[in-house]
């Protein structure tokens, strides 16, 4: 469907000059990108990896100006890079991002804080609670106020929940206990007055989690401090797509009084060995075989279709919730550059996002854009 002619327009600028109808729609409505399309709806987003950032990656670098009026690094501020040891940071391509952003009219989420995960290894060792205190002050006053008006919003806390609503039983409950996650965000706001703080989870649309999301944002509330949104990640799997939750979610999170971004959205096509639940809990892997990795050439036009229905879907759900959606953001410019081609089995081929593996326009891409002009996707295939 997709050949090296169409890659060959994408490459010279000419995107959307093509001969579907999808394609002609978008062109002639003079809507040539994702963020153009959706501009007075939310912004569009992407993670970007460090090549990325530093635009090493041509195909990259030449897409994501185009399309995407919003990033988030995948990995470069997570702590583990930003703060390798006790008084050291390392901000280097944080700050090659905040220049990339800037000169791309690119608003950008810091992610994340404070997380369980990729944590520094002088923090994993650490048995008593004052040096625990001490990392967390500094790290979120340190990290915070370098880019406080330079970030657009920063995921202050990320995960702290398991799947029953209950905290998860980090390093940071442990030696801080529950008001862990409150004191982030107050600490936070003094740091960062100017950027906006969200809380940021999987799976929060589930009702359990949600009602675990809930009340920490409430707790927060309730101690005066600022929360500006939440961040509902959104890794689905495209058979799996829980349109009821995520809309309920949308719905009880904004009575909040909060915005709601979906921060790290993608759909595996690929078979869940775990059954059909969708989980980003990275600690939770499997082993592979061929059965499980059926699209190592290309992907069949039939799951094309189907990506591209399940997209449409969300997107008409996210339009119809556009007042209350501050961000949508893809976990990846490509399919190439997918964590999913690794979790929760290495060496996979997968094709969750809206471009593939030369960065070509897939037919998700399309009838996203479809669900604006057309208000609904099924009329593009
Ligand atoms: O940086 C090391 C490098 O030095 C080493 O040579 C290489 C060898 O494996 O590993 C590199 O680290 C990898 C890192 O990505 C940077 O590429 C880690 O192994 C790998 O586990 C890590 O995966 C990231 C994952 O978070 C782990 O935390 C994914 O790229 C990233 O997409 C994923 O993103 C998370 C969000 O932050 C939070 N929500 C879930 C989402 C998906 O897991």
């Amino acid at each position: 469907m997709l050949n090296k002619f169409s890659f060959a327009l994408l490459l010279s600028g000419f995107l959307f000059a093509s001969c579907s109808n999808t394609k002609q729609a978008a062109t002639q409505n003079g809507m040539s990108s994702l963020k153009e399309t959706f501009k007075k709806d939310f912004l569009i987003g992407t993670a970007l990896s460090g090549q990325q950032i530093e635009e090493k990656d041509s195909g990259a670098a030449r897409l994501v100006p185009q399309q995407f009026n919003a990033a988030t690094p995948e990995n470069i501020m997570k702590a583990e890079i930003i703060h390798p040891s006790w008084d050291r940071y390392n901000f280097d391509l944080a700050d090659k991002m905040v220049a990339y952003a800037k000169r791309h009219d690119i608003k950008l989420t810091a992610h994340t804080l404070i997380w369980h995960s990729q944590t520094p290894a002088f923090l994993r060792g650490m048995k008593d609670a004052d040096s625990v205190k001490q990392y967390f002050v500094n790290h979120i006053t340190t990290v915070a106020s370098r880019y406080d008006g330079k970030v657009y919003s920063w995921d202050v806390v990320n995960e702290a929940l398991n799947e029953d609503g209950t905290l998860r039983n980090s390093i940071f409950l442990q030696k801080l206990g529950d008001d862990y996650i409150v004191e982030a965000f107050r600490l936070a706001q003094k740091a960062a007055p100017h950027t906006k703080l969200y809380y940021n989870d999987y799976n929060i649309e589930q009702p359990k989690k949600r009602a675990g999301a809930i009340a920490i944002i409430k707790k927060i509330q309730a101690a005066g401090v600022r929360i500006d949104g939440v961040g509902i990640q959104g890794h689905w799997h495209v058979d799996n797509v829980p349109m009821n939750d995520i809309e309920e979610s949308i719905r009880e999170f904004s009575a909040l009084g909060i915005q709601v971004a979906f921060t790290e959205l993608d759909l595996s096509v690929l078979p869940n060995p775990r059954g059909r639940t969708n989980s980003a809990d990275i600690s939770n892997t499997s082993t592979y075989n061929e059965q499980i990795n059926p699209y190592t050439k290309e992907l069949p036009d039939s799951v094309q279709q189907k990506l591209a229905t399940a997209y449409a879907g969300l997107f008409n759900l996210f339009l119809k919730y556009k007042d209350n959606i501050d961000r949508v953001t893809f976990w990846g410019v490509n399919d190439g550059q997918s964590w999913l081609n690794g979790f929760p089995v290495r060496g996979r081929t997968n094709y969750p996002l809206l471009f593939d593996r030369q960065y070509r326009p897939k037919p998700a891409y399309y009838a996203v854009l479809e669900t604006k002009t057309r208000g609904s996707a099924k009329k593009a295939f």
